[in-house]
């Protein structure tokens, strides 16, 4: 007897849309095709799109910034997350004060237990100097990834370029991916005192702080690097039509994946020009409409982009009466990620089915191809973790009453989204049965490599 079978889905499969039943024992797919046999539990999933679950490369769940930390736990934000049919976040843990070491036991410990689906995290490396090289075998096996900062000198996160080179030699010697967020100090030092000297101030002067070049200054940097030293790179947040070019060229003859976000595909800067504009700070900062187009075409064309929600939720309270150069960075958004993707898809013209293999590949499978979880993940395919998620194709509202985040407010409110999850099904266990939270309690597992 099956533990779990889904009836009539219609599923990206690698080998295309088919319309099957999906067999789940034991936490695995164990049979697709038309199947008979009985089973513990029955989806009906006539109608509904399914999907090899999602994958976010990029949370910060209960995550510090300056005097200020995010506002969720991995319990509240896993649960949110299978609203939005992710079945896997890969968080971060800190190296900073404590260690390298030291950090990720406390990270580990803020997540074992306590999570509705799996977790891995990516190691902010803040010295890449402070562990032993015993202790960097022990990480890396802990590990999914490895980021380094080229910029926030202010939260003593930042790497100069030699710590970031040495850091890519830590990534080839224990083969974890490298991950960057790419801005250049230096020029944002420079452009934030010009904005503060021209009396800007608010949400407009931080996107004057941070114009293009910063990014595509610091994204060229890391893809040379990286090329130098011979390693894949993975690009976070990539917000710019510059920036996404210098790696969808560099992509011709290197491993370099660029991850956007909703945030950069769906909004733009006119926020900033609202009275709670500084709601909307983030880094990069929005960008004027180009971009989007730009980030839509790559997300489009290349197949070494992704999409992540850089999930931080800070809550409206954190983020006003503060200068704009100290108020807290991120919004939320692990819930959201694939409304918003599915109705950009569609709105730019592509049809039902292209649309959903294609948000399957820039939220699922490439994200588990870069950080090495492929085909264990990212992918409907026999002996692949029972990671899926089935979505009524319908319009959604993204307002904060009705998601489950937890937050106040959405920054999503006034976008139009696509797709509602009917049922979710992570680790081979139902978490959400017809729209309704099963009551499971936590069963995600901690995923090293
Ligand atoms: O604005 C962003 N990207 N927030 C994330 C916070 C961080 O620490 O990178
Ligand atoms: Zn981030």
């Amino acid at each position: 007897m099956y533990d779990v079978l889904m009836k009539n889905a219609r599923t990206v499969l690698p080998e295309g849309v088919g319309t099957v039943d999906i067999a789940i024992v034991r936490g695995r797919i164990h049979a697709i095709g038309r199947l008979g046999g009985s089973a513990k539990e029955i989806l009906d999933c006539s109608g509904l799109w399914v999907f090899p679950g999602f994958i976010d490369p990029h949370t910060h769940v209960h995550w510090p910034y300056l005097h200020e930390s995010t506002r969720d736990n991995f319990t509240a934000a896993t649960r949110a997350a299978l609203f939005g049919g992710t079945t896997m976040l890969i968080d971060f843990a800190l190296q900073r004060e404590a260690g390298a070491i030291e950090a990720l036991s406390a990270r580990r410990g803020e997540i074992e237990g306590k999570i509705h689906c799996d977790v891995g995290l990516s190691l902010a490396i803040t010295d890449p100097d402070e562990p032993s090289e015993e202790e960097w075998t022990q990480l890396a096996s802990a590990v999914l990834a490895y980021k380094g900062y080229m910029i926030y000198r202010n939260r003593q996160m930042m790497l100069d370029d030699g710590q970031l080179l040495r850091l890519m030699h830590r990534s080839r010697q224990t083969r974890r991916l490298l991950t960057v967020h790419a801005e250049n100090q230096a020029l944002h030092d420079h452009f934030l005192l010009e904005a503060k000297s021209a009396g800007i101030s608010g949400a407009r002067a931080w996107a004057r702080a941070k114009p293009p070049v910063i990014e595509e200054e610091a994204i060229r940097r890391a893809v040379w690097m990286a090329r130098m030293v011979g390693i894949p790179l993975y690009v976070r947040h990539v917000s710019t039509a510059e920036g996404i070019a210098v790696i969808q060229k560099a992509a011709n003859h290197q491993v370099v994946f660029g991850e956007t976000c909703p945030q950069y595909l769906a909004l733009d800067e006119s926020l900033y020009d609202r009275p709670d504009g500084t709601l909307w700070i983030m880094s990069p900062p929005l960008r004027p409409p180009r971009h989007r187009e730009a980030l839509w075409g790559a997300a489009m064309g290349c197949d070494q982009v992704v999409v992540g929600s850089d999930h931080c939720l800070f809550e409206p309270e954190q983020k006003a009466h503060l200068p704009f150069d100290q108020v807290p960075n991120g919004i939320p958004g692990v819930e959201t990620r694939a409304p918003v993707v599915w109705q950009g898809l569609r709105a730019r013209g592509l049809a039902d089915r292209e649309a959903a293999v294609q948000l399957a590949e820039l939220l699922s499978t490439r994200v588990a191809r870069a950080f090495g979880l492929y085909p264990r993940k990212g992918v409907v395919g026999v002996n692949a973790d029972a990671d899926l998620v089935a979505f009524e194709p319908v319009s959604v509202k993204m307002s904060a009453e009705t998601l489950h985040m937890g937050s106040s407010w959405s920054p999503f409110a006034e976008t139009e989204g696509l797709g509602r999850v009917r049922h979710a099904v992570a680790g081979g266990r139902v978490k959400i049965r017809d729209g309704e939270w099963t009551d499971e309690p936590p069963s995600g597992r901690y995923v090293g490599s």
